[in-house]
């Protein structure tokens, strides 16, 4: 937004713009300072010790040809939906068809008890069948891919480990247990005809998918209501896997877990906002990274700061007006922040509508032009510390020119994200500048295919074929692949 148009606004107000800009401006040098810190902690995930990202293992051991064929079904349980997939990947390279059917996630569930959670999946699961199938329980089982998109352990002794919720759930009695025997146990129950044959991560799957049908992707991030990425990593790079005997050039996709990038504090440029955030969250401490950049958190770093600047004495916006819609915590999505910045007119009158019908609240002008300023500032901060991850896979991997599959309602819904996180990709790398508008960026984020879909789909037949040929590494349950 141009100065001048802040020119009517009370002074007071001017101040707290600048206040907030100082506050939630990341300059170049420290975009560079972050990207070195995060290339740091990569390698130590990656070691016996371990550090704050956990850095998994996801037993992905080989890269899809676009070759892969079979017919399998996905689910994904996300945060707001269930989504049940039936994928077929046909003859011809890299092409797929697919069915689908969504699920609302109760927002209960989140919040409530594991044996219903699990009773709930299986539920949509068989519905699903039944109608897609017939009468379920004449069928030979089917390969599921599974998309559990928290951090979760996969390896040979414990797969499927919970280390943790994150992105608001908090379901007691899963955290550090194996939630493979749980859904097991709820699809017998049901006799569900369903054979779990890979557990997946959605960052995972969006990077198998996407390098199904491009393979110069090399990296899958999520930017939703959580934010996280996966890339290729070798075996000769991952200490923690010194004991499997494969040759050190094997590929294995690493689900990095990065919303934990410096839990410690060291680096990232946190505001009073942001510490309000994570002390009132049920996990405080942990996914320090995440709570800057997520949708789940844009909202609430927002209305914390409205909040704060109506309570002020000396600023009190929206003086005189009730503002106990905005005091609830988490009433404003990142799809508020995403209206405010699309507002395209200069009275900001779709902002003053929103206000109105939402919060009841009427802004004057210059509050509305801070509450646009304010918008930016947050949304312009999670796009260009999103960079610093995906700069720092780069470096670490030492590629130059690479596409970065992206997905999650944040990339593909948040005005500017793209372009915010191109530029700010830019002045870490030290790129010169564009010959061509049209050029596309050395490193180029981009739309990903369906991770949680096809990507399952493709990562449930790439364990079967390994499977076949003997390597049972990550492989719990022999018998899922008879
Ligand atoms: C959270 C989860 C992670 C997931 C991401 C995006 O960070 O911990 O597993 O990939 O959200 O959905």
């Amino acid at each position: 937004m141009a100065l001048g148009t802040l020119a009517d606004a009370p002074r007071d107000l001017v101040n707290e713009i600048r206040h907030l800009e100082e506050l939630f401006t990341v300059g170049t040098a420290k975009l560079k300072e972050i990207t070195n810190h995060f290339v740091n902690e990569l390698t130590k995930g990656l070691t016996v010790e371990g550090g704050s990202i956990p850095m998994n293992p996801t037993w992905v051991m080989s890269q899809p040809t676009g070759y892969e064929t079979g017919s399998y079904l996905a689910l994904d349980m996300g945060g707001t939906n269930l989504r049940v997939c039936q994928v077929t990947l046909t003859e011809q390279k890299s092409e797929f068809d697919i069915i689908q059917s969504k699920y609302r996630m109760p927002e209960e569930l989140k919040t409530g008890d594991a044996e219903e959670l699990w009773e709930y999946i299986a539920d949509c699961l068989q519905q699903f069948i039944e109608t897609h199938h017939g009468n379920a329980s004449k069928l030979d089982k089917i390969p599921l891919g599974f998309t559990f998109s928290y951090p979760a352990t996969q390896n040979y002794i414990d797969e499927g480990i919970l280390q943790r919720w994150t992105k608001g759930f908090d379901i007691a009695g899963v955290e550090g247990r194996n939630v493979v025997p749980m859904f097991e146990a709820a699809l017998a129950r049901r006799g569900v005809p369903i054979k779990l044959t890979a557990l997946i991560n959605d960052t995972t799957g969006t990077l198998v998918a996407s390098a199904y049908t491009d393979p110069k992707m090399k990296i899958g991030c999520i930017f939703g209501t959580g934010c996280n990425a996966a890339y290729f990593e070798d075996f000769g790079s991952i200490p923690k896997l010194a004991d499997v005997k494969v040759k050190p050039e094997t590929p294995m996709a690493i689900n990095c877990e990065w919303g934990a990038f410096d839990n410690e504090h060291l680096v990232l440029p946190r505001t009073p906002y942001d510490v309000a955030i994570d002390r009132d969250s049920p996990r405080p401490g942990q996914q320090a990274f995440e709570k800057m950049i997520a949708g789940l958190y844009l909202g609430e770093i927002f209305r914390l700061i409205l909040v704060d600047l109506h309570d002020k004495k000396d600023v009190n916006i929206f003086a005189g007006q009730d503002i106990s819609k905005l005091r609830k915590p988490y009433t404003l999505d990142s799809s508020f922040l995403s209206a405010i910045e699309e507002d395209p007119f200069e009275n900001l009158s779709e902002t003053l509508e929103l206000f109105q019908s939402k919060l009841n609240i009427s802004p004057s002008l210059p509050e509305l032009e801070l509450i646009r300023r304010t918008a930016e500032l947050i949304g312009t901060r999670a796009a260009r510390l999103s960079a610093c991850g995906v700069a720092a896979i780069s470096i670490k991997k030492g590629y130059k020119t690479c596409h970065v599959g992206a997905d999650g309602s944040v990339f593909n819904k948040y005005p500017h994200f793209k372009a915010r996180g191109a530029q700010a990709l830019r002045e870490i790398l030290d790129w010169p500048a564009k010959e061509n508008p049209n050029d596309e960026d050395p490193i180029e984020i981009m739309a990903a295919e369906d991770g949680s879909g096809v990507g399952a789909a493709l990562i449930a037949a790439l364990t079967l074929q390994r499977v076949r040929a003997g390597i049972m590494h990550g492989i719990l349950n022999k018998e899922n692949f008879l």
